[in-house]
């Protein structure tokens, strides 16, 4: 595991004496997964699914080393418009759910690739798609994630064309007058084994056959990154063995990738304070200065993300405790039964892994601030 934060870690206290709770970002860290994923020599192109993280120094980071991305909204698209004023169309694929006409109108009207995940708009709108090369995601109808929730693909799932429905979407394509070009799959979220995406990957090859003029398919994003430090990398070798296979058997389509959380969920940490410590029972708490309306994930997905206390991190962790934010709600919990060093009234906590869905999905809930995001380069 990346842990760039031990290294840092006076730059972080330093931090800390200037803001009472922050996100903070290592771009170093974001360039090197962003560098280890671009060298798979299976994948033709990496987009960044924006939706993880939209800080404008870490979009820029990343496409000043070639990274693509991937949006899913208007809001997404016209913020990387304005951060990236100069970026070519042609580096933005547009893959909006159940999305009004209007955006569809929009992006298209601006030259944006889009993904169309039912047959609704083909049904509905088929003048919006004449002529027009668009891509298709479909329902694997095998998903895997890190939660239920981060589940995209199969029954229960809203996303995607089911496999029954490919024949009726090659008709109504060509009714519209539209080409399908790319075939799409995102199956879920924090997915650690590799051979999901040679899956999908092969699924998707035979849909691709009902359809001529396909050159890519897009096998996604949803590559996990380990949340304890005894956990494994992510196996990107293997994942670059089994698609190159796949390649060899199917030359004549470029594989694409849409990773959101590996590419920024470890360079980003959020530092907070400790409030008070309190026995309750059998229980002891720590509370710090912020909670779930930062960081949501612990509570709604019951995510795991290290918790160290960055002032004494040569201390031993002598004390169970669990660590929990100043927001009325029960499940303002960021870390349940955690071993810590003994601890005191404002020592400096670290929670790591939030580089990803942490300020993204953080709420001003309680009218508590959300914390400023800060970037680090060196
Ligand atoms: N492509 C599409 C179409 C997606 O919907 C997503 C994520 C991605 C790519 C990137 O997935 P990633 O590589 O980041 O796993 N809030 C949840 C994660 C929700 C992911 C939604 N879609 C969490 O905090 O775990």
């Amino acid at each position: 595991m990346d842990t760039w934060w031990i290294r840092k870690r006076d730059k972080l206290l330093e931090l800390a004496e200037q803001y009472p709770n922050a996100y903070v970002y290592d771009l170093e860290s974001i360039r090197s997964a962003a560098t280890a994923m671009s060298s798979l020599r299976s994948v033709k192109r990496v987009l960044y699914a924006v939706k993880a993280n939209f800080n404008p120094d870490v979009i820029k980071v990343l496409a000043s080393v070639g990274i693509d991305f991937d949006c899913v909204s208007l809001g997404e698209i016209e913020h990387l418009n304005t951060v990236l004023p100069d970026l070519d169309k042609n580096r933005i694929l547009f893959t909006p759910n159940f999305a009004p006409r209007d955006e569809y109108v929009w992006a298209i009207g601006r030259g944006i690739t889009v993904t169309i995940d039912n047959l609704y708009p083909l049904q509905q709108w088929p003048e919006l798609f004449a002529n027009r090369e668009i891509f298709i995601r479909i329902d694997p109808e095998q998903g895997d994630g890190h939660h239920e929730y981060v589940v995209t693909s199969g029954s229960g799932s809203k996303f995607g064309v089911p496999l029954n429905e490919v024949s009726e979407l090659k008709r109504l394509a060509t009714a519209a007058g539209a080409e399908v070009v790319g075939i799409h799959a995102h199956t879920g979220s924090g997915i650690v084994n590799p051979k999901n995406w040679q899956t999908v990957a092969n699924i998707l090859a035979r849909v691709a056959k009902h359809f001529s003029g396909v050159k890519t398919l897009d096998l996604g994003g949803g590559i996990g990154v380990p949340e304890r430090t005894a956990d494994a990398p992510f196996n990107l070798q293997e994942l670059d063995s089994l698609l190159t296979n796949f390649c060899s058997d199917y030359p004549q389509y470029d594989l694409w990738l849409e990773p959101g959380r590996y590419l920024v969920a470890v360079a980003g940490v959020l530092l907070t304070r400790v409030t008070q410590i309190k026995g309750k029972g059998a229980d002891c708490y720590i509370g710090v200065n912020t909670g779930i309306n930062s960081l949501i994930r612990p509570a709604l997905y019951d995510a795991y993300h290290e918790i160290v206390n960055l002032s004494r991190m040569n201390e031993g962790a002598s004390k169970s405790a669990t660590v929990v934010g100043p927001i009325c709600e029960a499940g303002d919990k960021l870390g349940i039964n955690r071993l810590l060093p003994e601890t005191q009234e404002n020592d400096v906590f670290l929670i790591a892994n939030a580089g990803a869905y942490g300020h993204v999905m953080s709420s001003n809930y309680n009218l508590r601030d959300i914390p400023p995001e800060i970037v680090i380069c060196d």
